[in-house]
């Protein structure tokens, strides 16, 4: 049974990325009865959900996100049986369950695309199929967000075909009619298995410029804002016609028709440029929950950064997070920094996106090349800090030989360091501060607060929020900004660690009052 109360407006949502997070026979990679074996350990830090990314039947290209049968686990993490059992243990600790759903592409490999290789002329009319110009070369100058031309010649159709990020992963028609019905039954169908919410992979990517028209040079100032690191020639472009965000937020009402209004719905944000407003676009009152874009990450949360989601977006709409499955583990190996940032998150209004293992402040592992898998990583090895090291799998045991990970051998090398895990995982650690803060963040409805004024400097920031306990002043501190003066009394919550990074959060009885 699904948790009978409704959805918190802010949840803290746990992800979990599969093959990383616990094995249970020891194959080396994770798996679903790993998983349910683990969610005390999830439930007892006090998140509202867990989102899986991809557990689909799938070659691995893309770590999952190529994908050939949206309705089928993929056979190494387990059984349909196996699922169910998670969605109803998850379900008795009171979690609810976010499955990814990448609808923007599928894998080469899916029936459809081979179909269409084949010749099936209806099949082929769900991806983006275009003969050559005359010249033999692709039909314009898009490319992928992985870099390499968006166009990959099908010889057996004597076609190109689109793709917006590895060559595996043929982009779908999201406006061909069979391609929406088959996307409208396959929520359904996961709803049929207790799944509670939906993550949308890639959603600001799902249409495009049906006339194809070239993109044009990117301006020296988009350039320096586009998606991308400098070493991805997709950051060369001004991607006007390869994507169109706004489109696809209008579209995201058909995600909403589809999954009901009792389904948490998330988007992913693959742009940087008009990131927020193209978030805030995609959860009008008809769409979507909430959307993410990489802004807080990339920004490493410092106080531009969070002063510019506030000034561009509602807070209540966007999710906050610092790493994931694609982004470095931030604060690595900073116990301090980590347990600051974690302060910032739970005090930001708005939904929260915790990344396994974040809660122990896992560090960033490095991987040497012959040991990193992911297509991305290597296509531009040593550039860039690769996706590869966030999803080097979960330590459970500071003791245990793989780290109580698997009996056999990871798929990734586990170098994690044993006497700071003892630290980390010891009574008092940083999982507890996270307990904490997930708590307080409820308790003192931070989480649905309306940030009434903030301010900042290079080193600081301040937060004045109205919550539905009174009036709250939050002061965030890096390392060498001045303490202000500002309350005389006790903090509601205080935060001070050697390396510098120090937060306090006090009533502000000036307006309202907190209740006791
Ligand atoms: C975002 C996913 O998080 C990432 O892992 C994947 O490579 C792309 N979307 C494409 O599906
Ligand atoms: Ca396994």
């Amino acid at each position: 049974m699904a948790p009978e109360a409704p959805w918190p407006k802010a949840p803290a949502i746990y992800q979990i990325y599969p093959r990383s997070f616990a094995d249970s026979n020891g194959d080396g990679i994770g798996d679903l009865v790993g998983i349910t074996a683990r969610l005390e350990h999830v439930a007892g830090l006090g998140v509202d959900a867990v989102w899986l990314s991809s557990i689909y039947q799938s070659p691995w290209a893309d770590g999952g996100y190529d994908i050939c049968n949206h309705g089928a686990i993929h056979p190494i993490l387990g059984t349909m049986e196996d699922f169910d059992a998670l969605v109803a243990k998850a379900h008795g600790l009171g979690l609810r369950v976010i499955l990814d759903q990448v609808l923007n592409h599928t894998s080469c490999e899916h029936p459809w695309f081979l179909a269409a290789l084949a010749g099936d002329e209806a099949m082929a009319a769900r991806y983006l199929f275009r003969d050559a110009r005359l010249d033999g070369t692709q039909p314009n100058n898009w490319i992928s967000q992985f870099g390499d031309p968006a166009w990959k010649w099908a010889h057996q159709r004597r076609q190109f075909y689109f793709h917006q990020f590895l060559q595996c992963q043929p982009s779908l028609n999201l406006r061909n009619p069979d391609v929406m019905a088959a996307h409208r039954d396959q929520l359904r169908f996961w709803q049929s298995h207790g799944v509670d919410g939906f993550r949308f992979d890639a959603a600001s990517s799902y249409l495009w410029n049906e006339a194809l028209a070239n993109n044009p040079v990117a301006s020296q100032w988009v350039r320096e804002h586009n998606t991308g690191e400098t070493f991805n020639p997709f950051a060369y472009q001004e991607h006007l016609h390869d994507m169109l965000p706004e489109a696809s937020a209008h579209y995201a009402a058909n995600l909403r028709e589809w999954a009901g209004a009792n389904s948490w719905l998330m988007a992913e944000m693959t742009v940087s440029i008009r990131s927020y407003e193209v978030a805030m676009a995609f959860c009008k009152s008809d769409r979507l929950n909430a959307a993410y874009t990489s802004d807080l990450p990339e920004g490493s949360a410092s106080p531009a950064t969070i002063a510019d989601l506030l000034n561009r977006a509602d807070p209540a709409r966007t999710v906050k997070w610092l790493s994931s499955h694609d982004n470095p583990r931030h604060a690595s190996g900073k116990p301090g920094e980590a347990a600051f940032l974690a302060t910032l998150m739970a005090v930001l209004p708005g939904p929260w996106l915790i990344y396994q293992g974040e809660e122990w402040g896992l560090p960033q592992p490095d991987l040497a090349k012959d040991e990193v898998t992911d297509p991305f990583d290597l296509m531009y090895w040593p550039d860039g800090p690769g996706r590869e090291g966030p999803r080097v799998p979960m330590p459970w045991d500071a003791e245990a030989p793989h780290f109580g990970f698997t009996d056999g051998k990871p798929w990734l090398p586990m170098r994690w360091n044993r006497a700071e895990l003892r630290a980390v995982m010891a009574d008092g650690g940083l999982a507890d501060i996270y307990r904490d803060l997930l708590r307080f963040r409820r308790e003192q409805a931070w989480d649905t607060a309306q940030v009434v004024r903030h301010d900042h400097g290079d080193d600081w920031l301040t937060l004045c929020l109205e919550t539905n306990h009174g009036r709250v002043t939050a002061w965030f501190g890096w390392p060498g900004a001045a303490h202000p003066v500002t309350h005389e009394e006790a903090p509601l919550f205080s935060l001070g660690h050697d390396s510098g990074f120090r937060a306090t959060i006090c009533r502000d009885d000036s307006k309202g009052t907190v209740a006791a």
